[in-house]
C-alpha cells in the first residue's frame, strides 16, 4: 500500500488530478505528523495555486510537518550546466577553457538538455532528502514525459558505462607508455564514477518496491485508460510496478437529471473496463466535487477519498 513508502511517484495523462492527488497524498502524511515533502517536476507548475503560497526552487515550509519545492527546469538547467563547467576546470589547459565553454553552452541549448538538468535534480533530491523526509512525493509531468524520466538511470548506466569503458582503455595505454606501468590519476573518470554510483544508488530506491511507491490518476474515460494501460506495460518493462490506481472525477451517485445519467451509463461502461484491465491495481475512486479543488477545505474534503491508499490502518 502506498502508505508504506517513502518515495510516491504520482503519474497521469494531462489535466486528470495529478498534482490534486499528489497535494491530498502529501496533506493527509503531514497530517499523521509524517515529515512530508512535495516536489513539482511538472515545468506548469501548479503546486503553489493548491497551497495558495509561493512555492521556491529550494524547500518551502507549507504548513507543520509539510514542504514543497517546485522545479524550476530552466533554473536547474544553468546551475547545472555552471557546475559542469567548474568540473572541468583545471582539467583544460587555460588556453583552452574559452572553446570548451562555448562547446558546453551550445550543448546547453539542445533539445533535452533541461530535461536532464531536471531529472539530476530530482535523483539529488531522492538521495538527499530521503534521509530528512519519512515522504517525498513527486507531482511529475503528464504521463510520457514521465516515464522517459524515470527510465533515464538505465539508459544513463549504458552510456556511462561506455564512457568509463573507453576511458579505462585510453588510461590503461597511458600506463603503459608514458608513467612505465603505474596507474595515471584521472578525474574525468573519477568523476564519471561518482555519477555512476549516483544513479546507481537512485536506480536502487525507485527500483526498491518496499520504498516507493507508484499512482497513477486517471479519468473514467477512454483516453485517459488507453494512456495508462500503455504507461503501466512501458513501466514494468523497466521494472517498476504501478500499483495503485486513483480513478478521479467520477460522477457521483447522487448527482441528478437526464443528461448526468447519461453521461452515467457511459461512466459505468469505463469503470468495468478499469476494473478488468487493471484487475492487479489497489483502486480507489474519487467522485468529480462540485467546484474545483482550488481551497484548502476543498483539499481536505479531496484527501478523505483518498484515505484506503495513505491512512494508517486502525
Ligand atoms: N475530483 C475533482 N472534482 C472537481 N475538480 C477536480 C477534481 N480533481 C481535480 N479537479 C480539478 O481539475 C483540474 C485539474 O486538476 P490537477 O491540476 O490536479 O490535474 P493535473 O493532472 O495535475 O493537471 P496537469 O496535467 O495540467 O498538471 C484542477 O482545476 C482541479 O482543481
Ligand atoms: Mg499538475
Amino acid at each position: 500500500m502506498l502508505k508504506d513508502k517513502q518515495v510516491i511517484f504520482v503519474g497521469g495523462k494531462g489535466g486528470v488530478g495529478k498534482s490534486t492527488s499528489s497535494a491530498a497524498i502529501a496533506l493527509t502524511f503531514a497530517n499523521q505528523n509524517l515529515k512530508t515533502l512535495i516536489i513539482s517536476t511538472d515545468p506548469a507548475h501548479n503546486l503553489g495555486d493548491i497551497f495558495h503560497k509561493k512555492i521556491n526552487h529550494d524547500k518551502t515550509k507549507l504548513q507543520d510537518n509539510l514542504w514543497g519545492i517546485e522545479i524550476d527546469a530552466a533554473k536547474e538547467s544553468k546551475r547545472y550546466i555552471d557546475e559542469v563547467k567548474s568540473n572541468l576546470e583545471g582539467l583544460v589547459k587555460s588556453r583552452m577553457v574559452e572553446e570548451v565553454h562555448r562547446q558546453i553552452d551550445m550543448a546547453s541549448a539542445t533539445p533535452g538538455a533541461e530535461e536532464a538538468a531536471l531529472f539530476d535534480r530530482l535523483i539529488s533530491i531522492i538521495i538527499d532528502e530521503s534521509k530528512e523526509f519519512d515522504k517525498i512525493i513527486f507531482d511529475t509531468a503528464p504521463t510520457g514525459h514521465t516515464i522517459r524520466l524515470l527510465t533515464l538511470p538505465e539508459l544513463m548506466n549504458v552510456w556511462i558505462d561506455g564512457m568509463i569503458e573507453r576511458r579505462q582503455k585510453t588510461n590503461e595505454n597511458y600506463t603503459q607508455l608514458l608513467n612505465d606501468g603505474e596507474p595515471v590519476e584521472d578525474p574525468i573518470y573519477e568523476i564519471l564514477q561518482k555519477r555512476k554510483n549516483k544513479f546507481e544508488a537512485v536506480r536502487k530506491i525507485v527500483l526498491d518496491q518496499k520504498l516507493t511507491g507508484f499512482a497513477f490518476v486517471l479519468n473514467p474515460e477512454r483516453l485517459p485508460i488507453l494512456e495508462t494501460e500503455h504507461a503501466i506495460k512501458q513501466l514494468k518493462q523497466h521494472d517498476i510496478l504501478v500499483e495503485n490506481l486513483i480513478i478521479n472525477k467520477v460522477i457521483p451517485s447522487h448527482a441528478d437529471g437526464t443528461f448526468l445519467s447519461q453521461r452515467k451509463e457511459q461512466e459505468k461502461k469505463y469503470l468495468q473496463e478499469i476494473d478488468k484491465v487493471f484487475n492487479k491495481q489497489n483502486k480507489i475512486r474519487i467522485p468529480l466535487l462540485e467546484e474545483d479543488v482550488s481551497s484548502f477545505d476543498a483539499l481536505k474534503t479531496f484527501s478523505t477519498y483518498m484515505e484506503p491508499l495513505v491512512e494508517e490502518e486502525l
